[in-house]
């Protein structure tokens, strides 16, 4: 089993006629919690969509536990491991919290049976005790620990957020802190997380990687520079 989870190799990715990602270059090793992040337009949310397959590489490979899943639809790369967590958590309105979590048990595939695992509760309790209001009455909180909790029932092995603390308030910010450190370090989960909110990525992240232009500026360390620095060297 190699240490790298996922292997991103030349990737372009284009929105109709212009391209966005040029040639990312890009691996993430098993277990490691890694922050992408750079300014505003920059390809992030792009290059997630790539990732899961809800949007198309133009060229390029994606390797995932050591499979080529560059032409695969996403609910088989979900099948595969992978979970996604969109920017603007895009929860169901009209079903429940309970139907919500119960609509991320299918990506598990034939990797697990039972119901929405238990964790999910000890890690967001709010969500038990809102289990049957409707998801479209979900204060913003709310819909983010339960999109978080959605993609957390399918049992990923590899775990895309895109931009979690946007517009939530710090103690909701500080529980999906502790969930991401949790599936990283008790269930030894790959994280990958957008974020502008270099504070809260350079708190628990271990590696980061900044992005402009749609290319890759830059990647490190958490440990090895400050969160000032980096905003400071990649303009954010
Ligand atoms: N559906 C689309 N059609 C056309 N252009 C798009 C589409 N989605 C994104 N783009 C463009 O692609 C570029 C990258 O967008 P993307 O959403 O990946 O950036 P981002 O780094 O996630 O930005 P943000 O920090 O604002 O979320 C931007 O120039 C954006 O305008
Ligand atoms: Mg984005």
């Amino acid at each position: 089993m190699s240490d790298a989870l996922l292997e991103i190799t030349r990737l372009c990715a284009s929105h109709g006629e212009s391209r966005v990602l040029w040639d990312v270059d890009l691996t993430i090793a098993r277990g490691r919690a890694m922050a992408l992040i750079g300014r505003n337009g920059v390809g992030k949310t792009t290059l997630l969509h790539t990732i899961m397959g809800t949007h198309r590489a133009a060229s390029g490979t994606l390797r995932f536990d050591g499979r080529d899943v560059t032409a695969l639809r996403p609910d088989i790369r979900a099948r595969a491991g992978i979970g996604f967590v969109p920017q603007g958590r895009h929860v169901f309105p009209h079903l429940t919290v309970m139907e919500n979590l119960e609509t991320g048990l299918s990506a598990r595939g034939t990797r697990g049976s039972g119901g929405v695992p238990a964790h999910i509760f000890d890690l967001f309790p709010k969500l038990y005790d809102i289990r049957t209001r409707p998801g479209g009455f979900l204060s913003g909180g709310e819909q983010q620990q339960l999109a978080i909790g959605r993609a957390l029932a399918g049992e990923p092995s590899l775990l895309l957020l895109d931009e979690p603390t946007e517009g939530i308030q710090p103690n909701v910010v500080q529980q999906i802190e502790a969930a991401l450190v949790h599936v990283r370090d008790a269930l030894g989960m790959t994280v990958l997380v957008v974020e502008q909110y270099l504070d809260f990525v350079w708190r628990f992240a271990d590696d980061y990687v900044a992005m402009q232009g749609g290319r890759i500026l830059r990647q490190g360390r958490i440990a090895d520079e400050t969160a000032a620095d980096v905003a400071h060297l990649v303009r954010i």
